[in-house]
């Protein structure tokens, strides 16, 4: 198809609530000599967007200013320099913002195909999450076979990703939950074992479950006071990768225990990263995740889907803390693709 000059996108109008997305009228990109063109079936929502779309994680100087960060749908035009693509592919994609939109130009070294069995809709439910925890657990922290993994906010986006890719491993991930449909909802993701944080003792769960060993690796995106139970349940020569601070930016650490563990913490964002960081990532992914993906009875994240014009309602939802798995905007174009 020739790339029209307008399309619908969802722009914020202003810092503030899930009302400031408004759906409005933009040119579509045009890709740059490496970059291909997608026609948007559905893109993913991100914790992330919802610090954007309030004004706390402002995108970087090159970025597009619309929110979205991860979509699936279909090559329509590429860039001069683009190789291993053709038009048409069905493709997923880490953009660098703009996914909530009908059209998204993206380096095509954030593109990857669409697993085997998946449907667009499904696949937009993976970038983001899945380049984040190959960036940080598996390539900064070096994720193992056998290596017991602590995942915090384990029913939500980057949990799930966490625990599916602890699965494929072969490490053992404890999902930290608050309820027992969510429980429910990470034990069939692969999860080995869930905590429910409103009753239990996080530290003291995870040293029974590992015979007093603790956790090799916690994911944590909780921070503040949590990050002396994360040092608590850690076993000796552990890393915790912090990926967000939802309850606190700031934590009291108990440096005596850390050095006794012999432990690192460190933290990162995708966003920022360079082209080449993000191209090694999906390398990654391609090579030690998609077959896997693609394999039969592959267990999906839980999809709700909105049409791309309810943005806001999506990020309402997100803020209330009901959802599992993973909430899809879905464009005009993406609207015959099944959703679970
Ligand atoms: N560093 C990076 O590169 C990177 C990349 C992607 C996302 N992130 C960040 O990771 C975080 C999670 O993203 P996501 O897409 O996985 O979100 P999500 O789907 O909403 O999942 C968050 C999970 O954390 C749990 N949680 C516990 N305390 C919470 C709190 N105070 N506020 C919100 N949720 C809480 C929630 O379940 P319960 O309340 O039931 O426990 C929920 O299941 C976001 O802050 C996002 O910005 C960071």
């Amino acid at each position: 198809m020739t790339r029209p000059d307008t399309m619908t996108a969802i722009s914020i109008s202003a810092p503030g609530g899930p009302d400031v997305l408004i759906p409005s009228t933009q040119p579509v990109p045009a890709p740059g000599p490496g970059d291909v063109l997608i026609r948007v079936a559905a893109a993913g929502v991100n914790g992330p967007d919802l610090a954007q779309r309030r004004g706390h994680y402002a995108p970087p100087p090159d970025a597009s200013p619309l929110p979205g960060l991860e979509v699936a749908g279909e090559i329509i035009a590429m860039g001069k320099a683009v190789t291993g693509f053709a038009l048409g592919d069905a493709v997923m994609a880490l953009t660098n913002g703009g996914g909530y939109a009908e059209y998204v130009a993206v380096p095509a070294g954030q593109v990857l195909p669409v697993p085997e069995g998946w449907s667009m809709i499904q696949a937009a439910a993976l970038p983001e999450t899945w380049f984040t925890v190959t960036q940080t657990l598996v390539m900064r922290a070096g994720l193992a076979p056998a290596m017991t993994v602590l995942v915090h906010g384990g029913a939500g986006g980057i949990g799930g990703a966490a625990i599916q890719i602890c699965s494929i491993i072969g490490a053992r991930a404890i999902a930290v939950v608050s309820d027992e449909d969510k429980a429910n909802y990470c034990d069939a993701l692969g999860a080995v074992a869930s905590i429910d944080r409103t009753r239990e003792n996080i530290a003291d769960r995870v040293m029974a479950l590992t015979d007093g060993h603790g956790a090799d690796r916690v994911l944590d995106l909780i921070g503040g006071a949590l990050t002396a139970v994360n040092i608590a349940a850690s076993a000796r020569g552990g890393h915790i990768v912090q990926v967000s601070t939802l309850e606190g930016a700031n934590a009291t650490v108990p440096l005596r225990a850390m050095m006794a563990k012999d432990l690192t913490l460190s933290g990162s964002t995708l966003r920022p990263q360079s082209a080449a960081t993000k191209a090694a990532i999906a390398d990654r992914i391609r090579t030690d995740f998609l077959p896997a993906l693609s394999a039969p009875g592959w267990i999906k994240p839980q999809i709700a889907t909105y049409p791309l014009a309810s943005a806001a309602q999506a990020h309402a939802e997100m803020e209330s803390r009901r959802h599992r798995g993973k909430l899809i905007l879905v464009t005009t174009f993406g609207a015959g693709e099944k959703a679970s």
